[in-house]
């Protein structure tokens, strides 16, 4: 699968090389254009093109891998309608993201007055998107093994579109990495988003009854 990413840091380095290993390639994406990316597509390999913000949404799944106070910036300019995108984002409040237990506190709660998910609010910019949220839960360190015999991480997932989700999830599965549905944007994202009580913590998948 091609799959484009609005955002070329540690979010887009770390999922991208794990897709690119799992024979999947990626079209990475900035605010600046691709020449900016030369470096960072060189060092992921062959799978990966430095593209434009539409060349990124081009692709058959997007994931939007920005800070949060630059997410309608990033995704302005672009009809959604009818896109896979990919909520990879934690809705830090900071310019800088505080990721104390104080500054993630502080962005949980200022969700919370507004009665909605922060993936709920992506939506509403990226109108006519088929949202998932995903990738969000844990920081990028913590799932930089990209051997084989790599744990299998747990990687919550959540959305209102069943088959843009059940897609998300084939494709995360496909990586080693091990996709998780929580059920929808509202009552999902609101268990794994910052701050929520499967934010921040490190599961391994072990087995599941059939
Ligand atoms: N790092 C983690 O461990 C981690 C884990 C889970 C979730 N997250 C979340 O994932 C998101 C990305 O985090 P990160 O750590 O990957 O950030 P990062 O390393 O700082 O990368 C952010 C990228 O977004 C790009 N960007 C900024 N404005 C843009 C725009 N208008 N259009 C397209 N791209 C734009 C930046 O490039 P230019 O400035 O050159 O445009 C940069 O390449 C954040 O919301 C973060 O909370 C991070």
């Amino acid at each position: 699968m091609k799959i484009g990413f609005l955002g070329a840091g540690n979010v887009t380095g770390t999922i991208g090389r794990h897709l690119i290993n799992a024979g999947h390639t990626i079209v990475v994406s900035n605010s600046r254009g691709p020449e900016t990316s030369a470096d960072f597509v060189a060092d992921l390999g062959p799978g990966a093109t430095a593209g434009t913000k539409q060349q990124a949404a081009e692709c058959e799944v997007v994931i939007l891998a920005a800070h949060w106070v630059k997410v309608p910036e990033a995704l302005k300019g672009i009809d959604w309608r009818g896109r896979i995108l990919v909520d990879a984002t934690n809705a830090h409040m900071d310019p800088v993201p505080d990721i104390s237990l104080a500054g993630v506190t502080r962005s949980r709660t200022a969700l919370k007055s507004k009665g909605r998910t922060s993936s709920e609010m992506v939506a509403e910019m990226a109108v006519g998107a088929r949202l998932v949220k995903s990738i969000s839960n844990m920081p990028m360190a913590w799932i930089q093994d990209f051997s084989p015999n790599k744990p299998r991480a747990v990687i919550f997932t959540s959305g209102d579109d069943t088959e843009a989700k059940k897609l998300i999830i084939e494709l995360i599965n496909s990586t080693g990495l091990v996709a998780v549905d929580l059920g929808s944007l509202a009552v999902g994202g609101a268990m794994h988003e910052v701050g929520a009580p499967l934010s921040g913590i490190e599961l391994h998948f072990v087995r599941r009854l059939r």
